[in-house]
């Protein structure tokens, strides 16, 4: 997985390729390279490393001088993450660069037969493989550029967005993509090219999205030309209007992207739901759902697919349609699910969850779901991504960007839309009362203030934060709706402080963790007044008595975990299904505090990557 940039127009390429990098970092920062081409000389510099380093060879190694150039910020999958196998990478004859974010899983033939005539290989990627392959036919065949990149696609296989130009052709660059995302800009006289819009949305709002098995052909001062990969049809492609904005996409005073983040999930959950809960007139709008009903109604069963902290929000989902709207529901990991021969019946709505609508093995289950005749929604945040094109119909969580690789407002918003499609269809079946579901509007309306005041936690959760920072390993305790929770509570820790952190249901403690359970090990424990309470104190005793030190999440104003607590957290009143919404704020500002306090990057985390577009 890795972020691609490109430019051709009147203006310098490389301030803007760099800061479009820089945009594009949380989907990969283990190296980064770029490529600019003046028309008569390609400079190239590479490394090992964040943009920051990039930026600082290219000051050593080359004049950035061109209105051409590509680059590239590397998630690595195939070699080591070191300057050999960063991109751009050149073709043998040193004409073609390319850039490419995906995997060509056929390399290692194509690599064989391109040995056998003659090529060599200096990297241990794919994307070698490739821009080789393109000259190969491109000399073989004397055919130009684009033609080349056509034929050699369709004897991938694989997935890819890629970019590439020859040093012959100084006016053009030629983009694909299959399952990998990539955006085009259309500016006066120029174009932008990146895997997301966030690299040019100051320079222009209207982009082409490619759809899969389509490429491009950018030439300077011409109309672009799309054409589908397999059979050279030529597209009439939709010019889109942006709606992103500069702002959404900075870190507006924030030390981090994530720390932003948590503390736009009021507005953001208020985002989500505007427009779609309308508590005076008692309903729930939302378009997805009422066009689909009938497939909704008919179904004997949920299956939700995710990966990750949506898998996590899955979770949640399950206990509210079951809890709610008395539907079965499954959740399943994406990955796991495309592998395992599941039985998927043509009734079945299978609902993915995705932030970035792009991670490969959540695509894979949908497209699986489908082939089986299953009705696909989508639950995705960015507008347009792979997940919410494939799916048959969907809502967005309107959380807008997610810079941060550790998510946090998606997962609020995702809670937050799946808990409006369980009322809607609660209403539907008639398994909630009217004045149950107008108390469960009323309560969520609330719920954007609700979380301002729980975010008001930070000062304790910092000293908290203080006191555990070094502990070794830390436990994550919940019941009902909160043991999705303490499960992602525990990824937060684990993903941004690199300590080990393991989440488990509250009861199941006495059947193994309890024996983790000392006076070094600190223990975050759930315990709102809705639920299991009582039963939650039983096993916060069971700690106390073990010496364990006890972090508890609490409804404001408990009196009894006070009394056993080391710590507490008071988080405010709501319903018991709106729980989550309220007990995860204190949990994301736990494992935030610990990472900045160990000196930790926070939005870059090391080996993780914000979208995984592959397996
Ligand atoms: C990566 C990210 C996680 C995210 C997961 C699923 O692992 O680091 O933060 O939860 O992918 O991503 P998605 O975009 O499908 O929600």
């Amino acid at each position: 997985m890795c972020g691609i940039v490109g430019y051709l127009g009147h203006r310098e390429a490389y301030p803007i390729l760099i800061k479009g990098l820089q945009r594009l970092e949380y989907r990969g920062y283990d190296s980064a390279g770029i490529a600019i081409y003046d028309g008569e000389t390609i400079k190239m510099s590479k490394t090992k490393g964040k943009v920051s380093d990039l930026i600082d060879c290219v000051k050593e190694e080359i004049d950035t001088k061109g209105t051409l150039g590509i680059g590239h910020t590397r998630w690595a999958t195939h070699g080591v993450p070191n300057k050999v196998n960063s991109h751009p990478h050149y073709s043998n004859s040193g004409n073609l660069v390319i850039i490419h974010n995906g995997i060509i899983e056929n390399y290692e033939t194509l690599k064989k037969e391109l040995t056998k005539r003659g090529y060599a290989f200096h990297s241990d990627t794919d994307t070698e493989v490739l821009v080789n392959l393109i000259e190969d036919i491109q000399i073989k065949e004397k055919i130009k550029l684009g033609k080349a990149v056509q034929v050699a696609l369709n004897q991938v296989v694989g997935a890819y967005a890629i970019a590439v130009f020859d040093k012959n052709k100084p006016n053009e660059i030629v983009v694909a993509k299959l399952g990998s995302p990539l955006a085009i800009g259309i500016g006066d006289d120029e174009f932008f090219i990146a895997s997301d819009a966030s690299p040019f949305i100051e320079y222009t709002k209207n982009a082409i999205y490619l759809e899969d098995e389509e490429m491009a052909i950018i030439r300077r001062g011409k109309k672009i030309r799309v054409r589908k990969i397999s059979d050279d049809s030529l597209i009439d492609p939709y010019v889109q209007e942006l709606q992103l904005n500069l702002e959404q996409i900075e870190k507006g005073g924030y030390e981090h992207f994530m720390l932003k983040e948590i503390y736009e999930q009021p507005s953001a959950i208020l985002d989500t739901f505007r427009g779609r809960l309308l508590s005076d007139q008692a309903i729930i709008k939302m378009s997805g759902i009422e066009d689909n009903m009938k497939r909704f109604l008919n179904a004997p069963r949920i299956i939700v697919v995710a990966c990750g902290t949506s898998w996590h929000a899955g979770l949640v989902s399950e206990y509210i349609f079951e809890d709610l709207a008395r539907i079965p529901v499954e959740v399943e990991y994406a990955s796991e699910f495309r592998y395992r021969n599941p039985v998927i019946n043509e009734n079945d709505v299978v609902i993915a969850i995705s932030q970035s609508g792009e991670t490969a093995d959540t695509l894979a289950a949908i497209k699986l779901a489908k082939s089986k005749g299953a009705f696909v929604f989508g639950v995705c945040n960015v507008v347009g991504s792979s997940i919410a094109r494939e799916a048959d119909a969907g809502a967005y969580t309107h959380a807008g960007p997610e810079i941060g690789v550790a998510s946090t407002k998606a997962f609020t918003t995702q809670i937050t839309v799946l808990t409006l499609i369980a009322l809607r269809l609660a209403r539907a079946k008639g398994t909630i009362s009217s004045s149950d579901f107008r108390r469960h509007l009323l309560e969520l309306e609330l719920i954007p203030e609700k979380v301002k005041t729980a975010l008001t936690t930070d000062d304790i959760v910092k000293t908290i934060a203080n006191v555990y920072k070094n502990s070794r390993n830390f436990l994550y305790l919940g019941r009902g709706y909160n043991f999705p929770v303490a499960l992602e509570g525990a990824l937060k820790l684990k993903e941004i402080s690199y300590i080990h952190a393991e989440g488990y249901p509250a009861a199941e403690m006495k059947h193994g963790p309890i024996a983790l359970i000392d006076e070094h090990m600190p223990v975050v424990v759930i315990a709102t007044n809705k639920g299991h309470y009582d039963k939650v104190v039983s096993n916060i005793q069971e700690i106390k008595s073990r010496e364990g030190k006890i972090i508890a999440v609490v409804t404001k104003g408990d009196t009894a975990v006070k009394e056993l607590a080391d710590y507490v957290i008071e988080v405010p009143e709501t319903i018991e299904s709106l729980t989550p919404l309220l007990t995860t704020i204190p949990l994301q500002l736990l494992s935030y505090h610990i990472a900045v306090m160990l000196n930790k990057n926070v939005d870059q985390p090391r080996n993780l990557a914000k979208a995984v577009t592959v397996e």
